[in-house]
């Protein structure tokens, strides 16, 4: 295996690719509306990486030490036939894990098709269960009740099912308890995910922000909990068991307890550029690399030199000054997911 690591002794194990910049919802925090219109120019189809050059870079990057492979988005099931892509990289020697984010609006139609191609997990994002909070918060696009029917349907095709809920101060955080027992009911692992500044487009404050230790004190009132050790080391998910009952539930504290110590995801947007920092301002044209016939060689070396000189700890580093200076130039999150 390859011992690549960056400057804070960090190695390269996930790989987060984006497949689209389109989405069918127009969650505020994300794509808002008045922001992403009907005249919204997404990114044409011939600067989207095509699934051989995903295929070929997913192989490069295994080589390099990458076992996990999340596909993201925009919303990644927009794009045609992307159970041909999972097919693709489930094939690859060394991938060890397929996970898919998605707001699970088409899982109902493609989740069999999915998991025949060999995904292994889907991670699906679930604001609220209050059918108006919901449609308000997703910019008047979806129903609860179709990402319920989706959720379902994943679990069914035999996926292993997450749900993420961000959860934003005075817009849904009185939704936590119900998420909370409808889940432990249907016994899938919800994750509660403090809200955060990524992108430029949602104008985040810390007041909008629920943190960890308030949102365990909600929920420990109802149902009490105990905190557990994490699946796998670097897990981004702090995880927390119910007491009296089956179940547990994870929070993803980025904004009051950061996790950089232990990151090791790169990710690549729709249009083939390479970020190292889910709050990066500049990628690396992977896609240029690809098109103009460079070999394996020169894409790994490039790689490799990207990774080998990365310093990025923005969570940990987060305050005034270093949100004041990157200020308007963040990647969106719709370019590289979550
Ligand atoms: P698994 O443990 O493999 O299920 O993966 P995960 O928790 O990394 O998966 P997921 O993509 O579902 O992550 C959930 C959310 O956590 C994301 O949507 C982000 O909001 C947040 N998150 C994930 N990775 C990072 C990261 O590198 N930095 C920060 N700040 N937040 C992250
Ligand atoms: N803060 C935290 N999580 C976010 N997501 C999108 N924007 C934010 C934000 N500002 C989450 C989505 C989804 C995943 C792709 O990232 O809800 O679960
Ligand atoms: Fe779409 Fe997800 Fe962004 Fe919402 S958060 S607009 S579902 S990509
Ligand atoms: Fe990794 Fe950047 Fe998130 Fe820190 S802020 S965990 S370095 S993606």
């Amino acid at each position: 295996m390859s011992n690549l690591q960056d400057q804070l002794h960090r190695p390269l194990r996930d790989l987060r690719i984006s497949v689209t910049d389109r989405c069918n919802f127009r969650c505020q925090y994300c794509m808002p509306e008045e922001l992403f219109g009907p005249d919204f120019a997404f990114l044409p189809s011939e600067k989207i990486l095509s699934f051989e050059e995903i295929e070929r870079l997913v192989k490069i990057f295994v080589s390099l030490g990458v076992k996990k492979v999340r596909i993201t988005g925009g919303e990644p099931l927009l794009r045609r036939d992307l159970p041909n892509l999972i097919e693709r990289i489930h094939r690859i020697d060394g991938v060890e894990d397929i996970a898919l984010t998605t707001n699970g609006t088409l899982l109902k139609k493609y989740a069999n098709d999915l998991a025949k191609a060999g995904l292994s997990r889907v991670s699906v994002s679930l604001d609220s269960l209050n059918e108006e909070r919901f449609f308000e918060m997703n910019g008047h696009r979806g129903k609860v009740k179709t990402v319920l029917e989706g959720i379902e349907k994943a679990a069914e095709a035999g996926l292993h099912v997450k749900i993420n809920m961000v959860v934003q101060k005075g817009v849904n955080e009185q939704d936590l308890v119900s998420m909370a027992k409808y889940f432990k009911d249907k016994k899938h692992i919800l994750r509660f995910i403090e809200y955060m500044d990524v992108g430029n487009s949602n104008g985040w404050k810390m007041d909008d922000v629920v943190s960890k230790k308030e949102m365990i004190e909600q929920i420990h009132q109802v149902f009490p909990l105990k905190q557990v050790e994490p699946n796998y080391q670097g897990e981004v998910a702090k995880r927390f068991q119910y007491q009296n009952e089956q179940g547990e539930i994870g929070i993803i504290s980025s904004v009051t307890e950061s996790f950089c110590s232990s990151c090791s995801r790169a990710r690549i947007s729709a249009e083939g550029k390479l970020y190292t920092c889910l709050f990066a301002t500049d990628g690396t044209d992977l896609r240029e690399l690809l098109r103009t016939g460079e070999d394996d060689a020169s894409i790994i070396k490039c790689i490799s030199d990207v990774w080998e000189n990365r310093t990025d700890r923005y969570s940990d580093e987060r305050n005034e000054q270093t949100m004041e200076k990157r200020k308007k130039t963040k990647i969106e999150m719709s370019h590289i997911g979550g």
